[in-house]
């Protein structure tokens, strides 16, 4: 065969040359993505989650293989294979999760590119958080609280400054004060209007949210449905932070994917288990308020819980976006195959 298949591959350094440190691009693919899934037009199996120790290993120690194709008018196949270790930071010096993004294309399904995944993965998560502020948070919300400050809360932070310019403080929450100061000192610098509060506990800093966003690795709940304000909306991202009553109490409950969310005895799973909530409670996937089939937020006064497992297509349909703009600007490695 004379035409001998290449892949390309894409560092996190030739993503960012493209545009991939900021939320635009991100936030257009993940709409186009999560319309597709309300629309139906995306094939996304359930997601094995590879745990060495099931029993007794942490929530955070696993490598979760994500594959999905994601139709329309330039439809893709894809495959996230990201790989975590809760104590990747504090023994290693590494970002806890760290993986690879494999593009495919639909027609052969041959591989087409390799993309280093982290960055994709914590940019989609952040626009997931923004389209949900789009269409769920009070109109004009002025303060944001982040649980935990890692690498997923600054570019959850990031991209909510970003596209919300309105936003004037941030209230930082997280069990190791010094990444709390840390992201502050960062975010500090970068969005010089904007006031940074370190909060001393959880609960002062959600009580002031009007969009809280969870990006902590608990595996148990500690927010509790009573430090929610009148109007609040909740992004939560790290999915086992939320007390069940929020869930009970709350005004709407959104996800991503019903069936990608009720399961892995997730709290919305235990819930289910227990006979207490159940897809009729749920009030929509989040593609299905993009799509206009259900209504977002109704009034000021809502209480709203977005509960984002995460999914595949946000990925592929990322990564998708990345690639077609390294193809225009020739960036990266070609690898024969
Ligand atoms: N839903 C999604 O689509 C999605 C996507 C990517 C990551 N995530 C989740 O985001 C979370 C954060 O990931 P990361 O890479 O930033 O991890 P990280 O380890 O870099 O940061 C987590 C931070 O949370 C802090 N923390 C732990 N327990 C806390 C608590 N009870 N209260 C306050 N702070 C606490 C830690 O000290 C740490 O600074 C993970 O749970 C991950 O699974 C979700």
């Amino acid at each position: 065969m004379s035409n001998r298949p290449t892949i390309l591959y894409l560092s996190q350094e030739d993503i960012i040359s493209v545009g991939g440190a900021s939320s635009d691009m991100y936030v257009t693919a993940v709409q186009r993505a999560l319309e597709l899934h309300a629309k139906r037009d995306f094939v996304q199996p359930l997601k094995p989650y590879l745990r060495v120790d099931a029993e007794n290993g942490h929530i955070a120690d696993r490598i979760i293989a994500m594959p999905a194709y994601v139709g329309g008018e330039a439809p893709v196949s894809g495959l996230k294979w990201i790989g975590s270790k809760h104590d990747n930071p504090s023994k290693r010096g590494m970002e806890r999760a760290s993986g690879l993004v494999i593009l495919n294309d639909p027609v052969s399904n041959y591989p087409i590119a390799v993309l280093e995944a982290s960055l994709i993965s914590g940019m989609r998560t952040a626009a997931v958080t923004v389209l949900g502020a789009r269409h769920l948070a009070k109109k004009g919300f002025q303060q944001v609280a982040c649980m935990g400050c890692g690498v997923i809360a600054r570019m959850q932070l990031t991209s909510l400054l970003e596209q919300f310019p309105h936003i004037t403080t941030i209230h930082l929450y997280d069990l190791n004060a010094e990444a709390a100061q840390r992201l502050g000192n960062d975010l500090r610098e970068r969005f010089n209007h904007v006031e940074i509060v370190i909060a001393p506990d959880a609960e002062s800093a959600v009580r002031k949210g009007e969009v809280v966003v969870t990006s902590t690795v608990v595996d148990k709940p500690y927010l509790p449905f009573e430090w929610l304000q009148k109007g609040a909306f909740v992004s939560n991202i790290s999915i086992m932070d939320v007390h069940k009553d929020v869930f009970l109490l709350a005004d709407k409950v959104i996800v991503d994917d019903w069936d990608q969310s009720n399961r892995e005895k997730k709290v919305i799973n235990q819930l289910v288990e227990e006979g207490k909530f159940s897809r009729e409670k749920l009030h929509a996937e989040l593609g299905e308020i993009l799509i206009g089939r259900r209504a977002g937020r109704e009034s000021d006064d809502e209480i709203i819980l977005l509960n984002p497992m995460g999914m595949a297509v946000e990925d592929i349909a990322s990564a998708q976006e990345i690639y077609q703009k390294a193809v225009v600007e020739n960036k990266g490695v070609r690898l024969p195959l």
